[in-house]
């Protein structure tokens, strides 16, 4: 094998840098217009696939070099490999970051490359440089594209569209299984097997400190300043470091509101509503004082299913459980904008009147008949709510709409539904005690008539059901409404 086996070379500011894969040449060095880099295969080869040198070597090779000379078999075999375990450890980064998020999230097909590259900027200042200029020439992100697509090919049947850049469900993306990126254990023991890769090496390294200084002082590109201008949900758009909630949300709603600013619903409510000239929108926060009362239901609650405490997991489950009901055809405020970050959502606001505003009107309105029907059916396509109070369903035109779906999950046992059910009916008892029994009839009998379970009203009316809300509402009240439910369920054959 020649001593030489391909060179690459890159554009590097108003210079070149030259990658020559080699034999056993380990170098570092410069001259008047280039920096010279040489390094054996085998030891490339390590870099790309378990990241053996902090991928120093493997990074230049997601650079688009300006020309390949030498066997560009092997120099093509190794970006490929370099390009699918990109794709591997993007993936798996989602995946960590996202859970019920991670199957809406849609990238365009550069992602991966990007955000790989992003990495390395991170750590490596000359990689800011060399990629930062590759981003700014035209075309490079259809190049990017038909690289991640052709490195995948024979993995995963990447959409082949007519544009080269086109919109991917990372759900749908199978990494092609390339070794395991290398973990902190592996790391310590890998120390050893890299200084063992450079034993009978060639040597000469030549610091050129003008590759760092030249690194450093790069202004980023966007795009590697955040990969996620490249991401969005499958119903709406993502916030970005760049482009941060409020002013993503001035596009929207055509007003600039200072969040800090806008007046929240309640004292201990998340949400605001932010009326502009294009649209209003209910803006939720996450990560909120509010969210102690999530404690403060658990320990009323350790008996019964658990509520959602993390502002992660509960701005996850809200957009999850609303795309999953929407999908089924149930009227939900369509999410407009979320920030993965300062996990912040903003969903389109929704005319009418929840019905715990309602109360206010009449004891007993005609609409809590909808309620009891619409928990019904939400539990016939599988999901139930956990957070049931009446003020989460909103009275209009069209039916009832179904807001804060922060706490709901998957229908996995009677219990379950019937704590939707005992929510429902028990939450509004001191909000207005006259009407709290009719209330309670005209909830189960709508239940009832819309198909749902007697089964579950008798369930709900037992004692346990009612205890969370013993603080709160006069136990005589509590016994009377909780009897109305076991009427109602005998009535049904329960
Ligand atoms: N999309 C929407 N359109 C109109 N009103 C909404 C919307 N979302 C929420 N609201 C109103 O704001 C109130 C509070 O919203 P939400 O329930 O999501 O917040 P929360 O802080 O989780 O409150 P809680 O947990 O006490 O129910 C709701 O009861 C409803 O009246
Ligand atoms: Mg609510």
């Amino acid at each position: 094998m020649p001593e030489t086996i391909a060179t690459a070379v890159y554009k590097y500011g108003t210079r070149k840098l030259a990658l020559t894969i080699s034999e056993d040449r380990l170098a570092l060095g410069s001259s008047e217009d280039a920096f010279e880099v040489s390094v054996p295969l085998r030891v490339i080869r390590q870099d790309v696939q378990e990241g053996l040198f902090g991928g120093i070597f493997a990074s230049l090779l997601l650079i688009k070099p300006l020309s390949v000379e030498g066997d560009t078999f092997i120099y093509e075999s190794l970006r490929r490999d370099a390009l699918q375990l990109a794709v591997q450890r993007g993936l798996e980064g989602l995946k960590r970051r996202y859970s019920l998020l991670f199957q809406h999230l849609e990238v365009l097909t550069p992602f991966f490359y990007i955000a790989e590259l992003s990495r390395y900027t991170r750590a490596l200042p000359w990689i800011r440089s060399l990629a930062s200029a590759m981003l700014s020439e035209s075309g490079v992100l259809e190049w990017m594209s038909r690289e991640v697509v052709e490195a995948l090919s024979h993995c995963t049947d990447l959409p082949r569209a007519e544009q080269p850049i086109a919109w991917i469900r990372v759900a749908e993306v199978e990494p092609c299984s390339r070794g395991r990126p290398i973990g902190f254990a592996d790391r310590v023991a890998a120390v050893g097997k890299a200084a063992q890769a450079l034993v009978n090496l060639q040597v000469s390294i030549v610091a050129p400190f003008g590759l760092l200084a030249e690194g450093v002082k790069v202004r980023l590109h966007p795009l590697l300043r955040d990969p996620l201008l490249l991401a969005r949900l499958g119903r709406c758009k993502v916030a970005t470091k760049l482009l941060d909630f409020e002013d993503h949300l001035h596009t929207i709603i055509g007003i600039k509101e200072i969040l800090s600013s806008a007046r929240r619903e309640s004292l201990i409510r998340s949400v605001k509503v932010v009326r502009g000239p294009i649209k209003a929108v209910v803006v939720k926060r996450y990560r909120d004082y509010t969210a102690a009362k999530w404690l403060a239901a658990l320990v009323l609650t350790p008996h019964l299913p658990k509520p959602r405490g993390g502002p992660r997991s509960r701005m996850e489950a809200e957009y999850h459980y609303n795309t999953v009901l929407y999908n089924k055809g149930f009227l939900v405020p369509n999410p407009l904008l979320l920030d993965l970050r300062r996990l912040i959502s903003a969903y389109e606001f929704v005319e009418g009147e929840d019905l715990l505003k309602l109360l206010n009107k009449s004891p007993a309105p005609p609409p809590y008949r909808d309620l009891g029907c619409t928990l019904a059916q939400v539990h016939k396509a599988g999901v139930s709510l956990w957070d049931a109070n009446p003020s989460n369903f909103i009275a209009t035109s069209r039916g009832i709409y179904i807001v804060d779906l922060e706490q709901a999950r998957e229908l996995r046992s009677v219990v379950e539904a019937a704590w939707d059910l005992a929510v429902a009916t028990f939450y509004s008892i001191p909000f207005n005690i006259s009407g709290a029994t009719t209330r309670a009839k005209l909830i189960a009998e709508g239940y009832v008539s819309c198909g749902g379970d007697p089964g579950v009203v008798f369930e709900a009316s037992k004692p346990r059901y009612a205890l969370p809300f013993i603080p709160v509402s006069p136990p005589n009240v509590l016994e009377r409404v909780r009897r109305t439910l076991l009427r109602i369920a005998g009535a049904n054959g329960s």
